[in-house]
């Protein structure tokens, strides 16, 4: 089985390595990251053994067997186990994506589980996402409209809901948010493609009547102007959105109101 050796000047050590089961035919390494910073140690590297025999088949079904049959201090965030609530984002083989959707059986080698990069952590595989959240809340996601609304509902023809299309399935998992090397470094002013496509949902909504002072909003040098159309994001979301595409559309309207 392949070796995954730490970099020489990795500040993360070797941690505990559990056995192999008894019996088990089909083995599998998992290599995950554990970090608990009450303990004042370093990262380290767990390594566990699981049976393929005796696991269901995605990445998360593995995480939720450790944690309940082997090392109950694992700490991850799951809910849903089917692709919608965006909680169990993880860096797997070296790619951000959702354990639950991740398929064992597509990684060669060991499977590698680190949190989301480039963020805290609070313990273990959870990172800390108090600045994408309050930079989600920045863009108030939500209609705004001062019309009255009819007694009905607001209407939209068929045309103007497909241009929601590619954006309302975002789950706000922050795969891209954290795959982002402009968010990676300027993470404190830059929203990010995650916030950037939510703020862009609002903007593209017919039934929005606050388009100008959304746009007035992201109209920063850093807000949007970050982006420098590197592209991780839509690489990586596994709702295979295009982020990027969103953050033209915005650059986009912002340049047609200034002409
Ligand atoms: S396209 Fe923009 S948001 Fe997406 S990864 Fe590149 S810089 Fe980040
Ligand atoms: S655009 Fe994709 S990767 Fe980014 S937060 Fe939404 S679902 Fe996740
Ligand atoms: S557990 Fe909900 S998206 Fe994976």
């Amino acid at each position: 089985m392949a070796e995954f050796n730490l970099p020489p000047n990795s500040r993360m050590k070797e941690g505990k390595t559990w056995p192999t089961p008894p019996g088990a035919k089909r083995v599998k390494r998992f290599r995950i990251y554990r970090y608990n910073p009450d303990s004042g140690e370093n990262p380290r590297i767990d390594t566990f053994h699981i049976d393929l025999d005796a696991c269901g088949p995605m990445v998360l079904d593995a995480l939720i067997k450790i944690k309940n049959e082997i090392d109950s201090t694992l700490t991850f965030r799951r809910s849903c186990r089917e692709g919608v609530c965006g909680s169990c984002a993880f860096n797997i083989d070296g790619t951000n994506t959702l354990a639950c959707i991740k398929a064992i059986e597509d990684i060669k080698g060991d499977v590698r589980i680190f949190p989301l990069p480039h963020m805290p952590v609070i313990k273990d595989l959870v990172p800390d996402l108090s600045v994408p959240y309050a930079q989600y809340q920045l863009i108030q996601p939500w209609l705004q409209a001062d019309t009255p609304p009819p007694a009905g509902e607001r209407r939209q023809s068929p045309e103007e809901r497909a241009k929601l299309d590619g954006l309302w399935e975002c789950i706000l998992c922050f795969c891209c948010q954290t795959s982002c090397p402009s968010y990676w470094w300027n993470g404190d002013r830059y929203l990010g493609p995650a916030v950037l496509l939510q703020a862009y949902r609002w903007i593209a909504d017919s039934r929005d009547e606050h388009t100008g002072d959304r746009l007035d909003q992201l109209n920063d040098p850093f807000r949007v102007y970050r982006c420098h159309t590197i592209m991780n994001c839509s690489n990586t979301c596994p709702k295979h959105l295009n982020p990027g595409k969103a953050i033209a559309e915005i650059k986009t309207a912002l340049a047609q109101r200034i002409l």
